[in-house]
């Protein structure tokens, strides 16, 4: 495949699109409801690339008009403090959804935490509830970061029945929740990870292949089939010539002129898991409006 034919998937352009379609929804909705929908980020400790996550979503949430009832506490909070805020926020009516940033600090247990939000405003899609309506294909909240690759596929027109779908990684934020949205969509879903043996064997036989791993550049030219549509969710602090930047897992340079679509690290999937946090919200709030019809 020629360099020139390998398009972007240009998440950041999308993003911001969904952004203002939901300004518009929100301003019909709030005249309606009476009040904005409502997101509470909640955050522990001073880890400087989660404040900068948690910042990126409060300004999102300003931009299009959903209220922030975040709480950012100091790392030593306990557990029951931050379980007891979790349990004002579920009985909170102004609040459509609760998000607690990853990762805590060791002496919280995530799990446990996670098991306390109320499923319905789970804004993350992390709650054992929603993951299991994502394993049945019943409805309901789905994690950000997955829903905007699938989005982002959707955007471009990427046909996914019948194809071969390679994820690599098996988190529950990423890996595992792709792949089961990818074979909700009919591909053959295979999930390589860091125990599976020639790797490269397995991702050359991908028409579309996502990596989630948190390795810059493990993802070379050779390891990609011509032609395929490469997915990278990885994002990694690296220094280049002195300078801070970020890159994903793939070697964007060697691997772009093989693929026919490829996300660019940044201004791929990243901008899209906002935007999908921001669109889980307003599902939310749109779902506690019909709840309250029917009461
Ligand atoms: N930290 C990094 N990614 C995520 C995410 O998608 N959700 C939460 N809660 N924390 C994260």
């Amino acid at each position: 495949m020629p360099a020139e034919s390998s398009k972007l998937l240009d998440g950041k352009r999308l993003a911001l699109q969904i952004q203002e379609e939901l300004t518009t929804q929100i301003q019909t909705l709030q005249a309606e409801i009476g009040r904005p929908p409502g997101l509470a980020v909640l955050m522990v400790g001073d880890n400087p690339a989660s404040a900068a996550y948690v910042r990126n979503k409060e300004r999102a949430c300003e931009r299009v008009g959903i209220a922030s009832f975040g709480h950012h506490f100091p790392t030593e909070v306990t557990f029951d403090e931050v379980k007891q805020t979790i349990h004002n926020l579920n009985a909170n009516p102004e609040v459509d959804g609760i998000l607690v940033q990853l990762p805590l600090p060791p002496h919280l247990d995530a799990t446990a935490l996670l098991y306390e939000i109320d499923p319905d405003k789970d804004v993350d899609g992390l709650h054992p509830l929603n993951l299991g309506r994502l394993v049945r294909g019943e409805p309901g909240l789905r994690s950000c970061t997955p829903a905007g690759v699938m989005r982002l596929l959707a955007a471009y027109d990427v046909e996914l029945q019948g194809k071969h779908a390679v994820v690599i990684g098996r988190s529950i934020l990423v890996g595992k929740p792709v792949s089961l949205m990818l074979l909700a969509a009919n591909a053959t879903v295979t999930m390589a990870h860091s125990r599976t043996p020639d790797l490269a064997a397995v991702t050359r036989t991908a028409d579309i292949l996502v990596t989630a791993v948190g390795q810059p550049g493990l993802i070379t030219a050779e390891m990609v089939k011509p032609g395929a549509v490469v997915i990278d969710v990885g994002i990694n602090r690296k220094e280049v010539e002195g300078k801070a930047c970020l890159v994903g897992d793939v070697d964007f340079a060697s691997v772009q002129p093989h693929s026919s679509l490829i996300t660019p690290v940044p201004g791929g999937v990243g901008p899209m898991t906002v935007s999908l946090l921001l669109g889980n919200t307003v599902w939310s709030y749109k779902q506690r409006r019909k709840a309250s019809y029917n009461s």
